[in-house]
């Protein structure tokens, strides 16, 4: 922390450490992203998405039993009750897909409410398994006017998304790029929406109170949003060189560019390198190639203009519009992976709680006296 200013003096509290976690390191004090110890480029390139759920949930990597047992269970645990698809099914077709995972989550959560901390590890399976399908029950509904079935028989995660969405089996391109990608995507320490998470929960409120929360912080373009502002701005351009003229322009104007910069990370986010291979990887259509290629010229003139270096979202927007998904989904598929960083953070809270109720330093009128309405000119 900056030992010279107080903390109300260091605006959005950068580099004010806000508690302790066992769950992960972000880059402070020379440490690379880690998830219980481990490094993001391994688990990245060995692990899959549910061996990471595992590991955020236990603290330790599964044996392969304990690995089978949890797919299993998330498997089973896909299908939505007839109340909340009937919820689903009147939210309408332009409401954005964030407002129907929020929305989504709340309603479970008078479904099915959380009557103990001891369903918690329960109820995070179960928002697991469920927000993939609130996404697609929803989009589908909406957009094809179909009732999909939420149960598919693709044991990943990131398969039965895309089964949701297209109707037919991935290739194991996009299969495991998905899945690659729920893994960068699923912990990031005290984020503002695992923070909101972890305020909320120290309340004492259930899960789902605390993860709709989260689902709201994320929202916003500066958190989870940015992956949707970031494809809205790359599809905006016909080649490179309009991009490179069109954001300097931006910049002169000192707009934001969605999609770089990170409020902890100051030369780069470690997950970019591995995302955006993935994204070159999935650029296979001479569309998706330019789009990839206008994405890296934006990353050269945003270097050379600002020092600014792309973060995890940057990326994740060509990649997910090259494997078909639409761009309003980009954000909620940050929810179906962020979920179980924000269950390990609730759980982390709870296992050790106090309220987290900081002071403000006031800087409004000085006392007075009220004055009756009937008095006041
Ligand atoms: N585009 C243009 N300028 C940016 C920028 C971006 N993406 N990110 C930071 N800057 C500039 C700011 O305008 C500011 O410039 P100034 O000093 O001339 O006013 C300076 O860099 C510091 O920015 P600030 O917003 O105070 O830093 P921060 O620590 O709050 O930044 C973010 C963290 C993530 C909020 C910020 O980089 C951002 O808004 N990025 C875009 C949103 C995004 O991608 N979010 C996902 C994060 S994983």
């Amino acid at each position: 922390m900056n030992e010279t200013k107080k903390p109300h003096e260091i605006r959005g509290l950068r580099g004010v450490s806000a508690g302790q976690t066992a769950i992960c390191t972000c880059g402070i004090a020379g440490k690379g992203l880690t998830y219980y110890g481990y490094d993001i480029l391994e688990l990245a390139e060995h692990s899959t998405f549910e061996e990471t759920i595992y590991l955020l949930l236990h603290g330790e990597l599964p044996t392969r039993t304990q690995l089978d047992d949890l797919t299993k269970e998330l498997q089973d645990l896909r299908d939505l009750p007839q109340a909340a698809r009937a919820v689903l099914e009147r939210i309408p077709k332009d409401a954005h897909p964030m407002d129907v995972m929020r929305t989504g989550c709340s309603m479970l959560g008078v479904l099915e409410q959380e009557q103990s901390f001891a369903d918690q590890m329960q109820t995070t399976k179960r928002l697991l398994a469920a927000f993939p399908s609130i996404m697609a029950y929803w989009f589908r509904y909406a957009h094809d006017g179909k009732r999909i079935t939420t149960q598919t028989d693709d044991a990943s995660v990131a398969g039965h998304i895309l089964r949701m969405l297209h109707d037919q089996e991935p290739s194991d391109l996009h299969r495991r790029a998905l899945d690659v990608s729920l893994i960068l995507y699923a912990e990031h320490e005290f984020n503002a929406s695992t923070f909101t998470a972890r305020v909320v929960t120290a309340t004492l409120a259930d899960i789902y109170s605390a993860i709709t929360a989260a689902i709201g912080a994320l929202r916003g373009p500066l958190h989870g949003g940015a992956n949707e502002a970031a494809f809205e701005l790359i599809s905006t351009y016909a080649s490179p060189e309009e991009a490179v003229q069109g954001v300097r322009a931006k910049l002169e104007r000192k707009d934001k560019i969605m999609g770089f910069g990170h409020a902890v990370y100051s030369i780069s986010d470690p997950r970019n390198q591995v995302i955006k291979q993935w994204a070159k990887k999935l650029a296979q259509t001479p569309a998706n190639e330019q789009l990839y290629t206008i994405s890296e010229a934006i990353e050269q003139v945003m270097w050379n203009e600002k020092k600014l270096f792309p973060n995890l979202d940057f990326y994740s927007a060509p990649a997910y519009h090259a494997m078909g998904i639409d761009t309003s989904l980009f954000t909620p598929l940050f929810v179906c992976a962020r979920t179980v960083g924000w269950a390990a953070h609730i759980m982390e809270q709870r296992k050790d709680n106090r309220l987290i109720r900081p002071n403000a330093d006031y800087i409004g009128p000085a006392e007075r006296k009220y004055i009756p309405l009937t008095e006041r000119p």
